[in-house]
């Protein structure tokens, strides 16, 4: 028994392959295998039952050794049990792309079309003095429309811009006139949330200063870069509005894409939706931006971005833009 295990031991130690391995297995405890001869050779018969029962106890041994040799060897090929195995034809791990948030999608396609039509995009700083956010925008402290806007103010005296329009002045004075710019970011208020307010957002404020600027180039301008926006030729309509830095202010509305006037629950029976806020730039903002009011004019508008990719997107609560869920932004 000895000299078996002795002998399969120098065979098994040079083989290296799970083909070779196979082979020498089923050569020792194959049905016509080394042991299987052992067992039933015809040197058992001359044995007495003593010796008989201790060849049994012995063969058993052997063979459970040499059993448990060829899965070692098994294991070292790299073909143990199937949990070791590499299974080769499994689909690999899908690695998942990112994408583009809505609002930069929304943002992005806006930009490019103010590029088409000649503007400057510009970002300014999210946190701004209340020089450049109010004063400036002929909102000086007392005025009651900064109650329009509850602020985030910081332990440095400064804010957080609760509107791009704090970019206006700046822009005047750092590239003169006449300019043409738009400045898309985030803006912050000091806000309650719910589905349709949020305390961070987004905004695209656009500026255009030049001689002869009419309340008929703020009409032309924004049906082109809302025609485009939407795809399709849009009829717009201006209200009077209120907001300090432009007179006279407005509040433009579109005619509703899905009834196209006649009312129904996408505009709430109204026929027109109201889109953003413009208006012709106050002289004392002009001023501020060193302009001569008597020469130039200009307009201005804040189109809210996170508003337009709801509206595109048809999404129902504002919310979902920040909340960082991952099952809503795979949709875009
Ligand atoms: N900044 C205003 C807001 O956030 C929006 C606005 C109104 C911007 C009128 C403008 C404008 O440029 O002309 O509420």
């Amino acid at each position: 028994m000895e000299s078996v295990l002795i002998e399969f031991e120098n065979r098994l130690n040079q083989i290296n392959t799970i083909e070779t391995l196979a082979q020498l297995r089923s050569r020792y405890l194959g049905r016509n295998g080394v042991l299987k001869e052992m067992k039933t050779g015809a040197n058992l018969k001359k044995l007495t039952a003593e010796e008989r029962k201790q060849f049994g106890i012995q063969f058993n041994l052997l063979k459970s050794k040499i059993r448990e040799m060829v899965e070692n060897k098994q294991q070292l090929l790299g073909q143990g049990r199937p949990a070791n195995r590499v299974d080769l034809t499994l689909p690999g791990e899908r690695s998942k792309p990112g994408g583009l948030h809505p609002i930069s999608q929304v943002q992005e396609e806006v930009e490019n079309i103010c590029l088409g039509m000649g503007f400057m995009v510009l970002s300014g700083s999210e946190m701004e003095t209340d020089y450049n956010n109010f004063e400036s925008l002929n909102t000086p402290a007392d005025h009651p429309a900064r109650d329009m806007q509850d602020t985030f103010w910081l332990d440095n005296g400064k804010l957080l811009r609760t509107q791009t329009s704090a970019n206006q002045v700046q822009t005047m004075k750092k590239f003169g006139v006449p300019v043409r710019a738009v400045f898309p970011g985030k803006c912050f208020r000091y806000e309650t949330t719910d589905a349709t307010h949020e305390n961070t957002f987004y905004q695209m404020e656009g500026l255009v200063v030049d001689e002869n600027i009419t309340i008929a180039s703020v009409i032309a301008v924004m049906k082109r870069i809302l025609s485009a926006v939407f795809g399709r030729d849009v009829t717009v309509r201006l209200r009077p509005g209120y907001f300090p830095f432009v007179e006279p202010a407005f509040e433009l509305d579109i005619k509703c894409l899905i009834c196209n006037g006649d009312g129904c629950s996408g505009c709430k029976q109204a026929g027109w939706l109201e889109l953003l806020p413009c208006g012709l730039v106050h002289p004392v903002v002009l001023k501020n931006g060193g302009v001569d009011p008597d020469k130039y004019s200009g307009f201005a508008f804040g189109l809210g971005l996170t508003r337009l990719a709801m509206m595109k997107f048809k999404i129902p609560d504002i919310r979902l833009f920040n909340s960082g869920n991952l099952r809503f932004l795979e949709q875009f």
